[in-house]
């Protein structure tokens, strides 16, 4: 069965919505709301995070630079085939490193060809100031992380490389969960994924 002939039958169209940020800069927040909001519209959607993938699928893997880009690299074969599947893929993991970003993208425009079009792949970029993450700090970790008590942490002592060209970017210090969710919304629906 082609994808087009699938969505037609589920009278949906499948895409990743790609969150990446830095911890504590409301990723999971804006991504539950996110979630909540697409099923509300009767849509499938399913979110990708930390508690549902790094202690199951990947919880051989650490944080390490070579870890991470593992760890994002099966994030985005999951995420392909929920969206092949129809289904709206929303994965909120703070993906650091641009190449496995762009892993992750090419691998969607990858599964384009004569019969299928290719899954869209949507980036959205939860900025947030380094600071200010860390005075949110909800979970302790920058504490710990400028004790030195846990190594390679992303935006102390480990990089992050805020992605150039996403496709929405937003905000999170200036804008509420719910204007975060709308703009994603509006998005979706001018790219012609959702009603
Ligand atoms: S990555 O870089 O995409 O592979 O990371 P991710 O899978 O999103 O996991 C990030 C969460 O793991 C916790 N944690 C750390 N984050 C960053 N650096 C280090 N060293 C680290 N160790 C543990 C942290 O709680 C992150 O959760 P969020 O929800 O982003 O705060």
């Amino acid at each position: 069965m082609t994808r087009a002939e699938r969505s037609d039958l589920r009278k949906q169209k499948g895409c990743t919505i790609w969150f990446t940020g830095l911890s504590a800069s409301g990723k999971s927040t804006i991504a539950i709301a996110l979630e909540q909001h697409l099923l509300h519209l009767g849509l499938a959607a399913y979110r990708l995070d930390g508690d549902n993938v790094r202690f199951g699928l990947n919880k051989d893997l650490g944080f390490s630079e070579k870890d991470r880009n593992e760890n994002i690299r099966r994030i985005a074969e999951v995420a392909k085939l929920f969206a092949d599947s129809t289904t709206i893929a929303i994965t909120s993991f703070i993906s650091p490193y641009a190449a496995d970003r762009k892993i992750a993208r090419d691998l969607h425009a990858a599964s384009g060809g004569e019969e299928n079009e290719a899954l869209p792949f949507i980036e959205v970029f939860i900025d947030i100031p380094v600071e200010e993450a860390e005075k949110r700090d909800p979970k302790g970790l920058y504490k710990k992380a400028r004790a030195g008590e846990i190594p390679n942490f992303t935006g102390i002592s480990a990089p992050y490389e805020a992605p150039e060209k996403a496709e929405i970017h937003i905000r999170s210090d200036k804008s509420t969960v719910e204007e975060s969710v709308a703009k994603i919304t509006e998005y979706l629906q001018s790219a012609g994924l959702i009603p």
